[in-house]
């Protein structure tokens, strides 16, 4: 199946063409430093993969990218323009970013059909377009058996593909998924590649994931980079990244294969 997946693989990714750069990123939390002085750039079109260890500063990235930490130091520039101060609400409006985030996500009193529902409100403003749209993904994400059930209810793979779809309401120029995999049977997993495989390639949106079920990640990326202790340390093709002795030392291990 990965090799199904990668088969589909449009073009290659060698020019930069950067949709989002961070420049000289600097977080702390108290004082506690993150990441300092970090250069990361996610390329248009690409699906691109975040890795490193726990706690390496993934998650805090993909909040600074969205706007829910402001870094002490550094720009943000989200398809050539400086986003760094943009409000969060403006921010994904503006330039089209859905996050899935890690934890959380969904209301948990409100059914599934209901987080959905109250999503695409939002988003959506004719009622049959909403209908239409809820419907399709709630196919798509095989949710059609736990409509009713509350979120706080749902096995970890159902509230994960919740999570998911709900991020995917709207349409989206950029997808941020922290943890997309986590929690998820090995069909369903291939099911999440496939329709990020497919949005790129039929919506051409960009995508960045991070994910510890690394054969899941590098099976469906262009192009991978590994964090380590508030550095990008290596980066490159999936057949690049594992063999770099870098990614190895700070995150596959020895005999990592994929
Ligand atoms: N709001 C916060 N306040 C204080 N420290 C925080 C906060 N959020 C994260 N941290 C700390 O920042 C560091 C980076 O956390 P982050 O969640 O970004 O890591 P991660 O790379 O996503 O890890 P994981 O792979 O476990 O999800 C961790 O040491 C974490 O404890
Ligand atoms: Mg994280």
């Amino acid at each position: 199946m990965n090799s199904l997946i990668k088969k589909f693989r449009i073009k290659s990714f060698k020019e930069e063409n950067p949709i989002i750069e961070l420049r000289d990123l600097s977080i702390s939390y108290g004082n506690r430093q993150i990441v300092e002085k970090l250069n990361l750039n996610i390329q248009k079109s690409e699906i691109s993969g975040l890795l490193g260890p726990n706690g390496a500063g993934k998650s805090t990235i993909y909040h600074s990218i969205i706007g829910l930490v402001k870094p002490t130091y550094g720009k943000i520039i989200i398809d050539g323009v400086d986003a760094t101060n943009i409000p969060t609400h403006q921010r994904c409006s503006k330039f089209g970013i859905s996050w899935c985030p890690q934890y959380g996500g969904a209301w948990s009193d409100l059914t599934v059909y209901d987080n959905l529902m109250a999503i695409a409100e939002l988003h959506i403003k004719n009622k049959n377009e909403r209908l239409t749209k809820v419907d399709n993904l709630l196919r798509k994400f095989e949710l059609q058996n736990v409509i009713k059930l509350k979120s706080k209810y749902l096995s970890g793979g159902q509230n994960r593909k919740l999570i998911l779809a709900m991020a995917m309401v709207k349409n989206t120029k950029i997808l941020i998924l922290d943890e997309p995999f986590a929690a998820l049977d090995p069909q369903s997993v291939r099911m999440i590649q496939q329709i990020i495989v497919s949005l790129q390639m039929f919506e051409r949106i960009s995508v960045s994931i991070s994910d510890h079920s690394s054969r899941d990640l590098l099976g469906c990326v262009d192009s991978a980079m590994v964090l380590s202790e508030g550095e990008i340390i290596a980066k490159g093709t999936p057949q690049e990244l594992v063999r770099n002795n870098k990614a190895i030392e700070a995150y596959f291990g020895e005999g990592f294969k994929i």
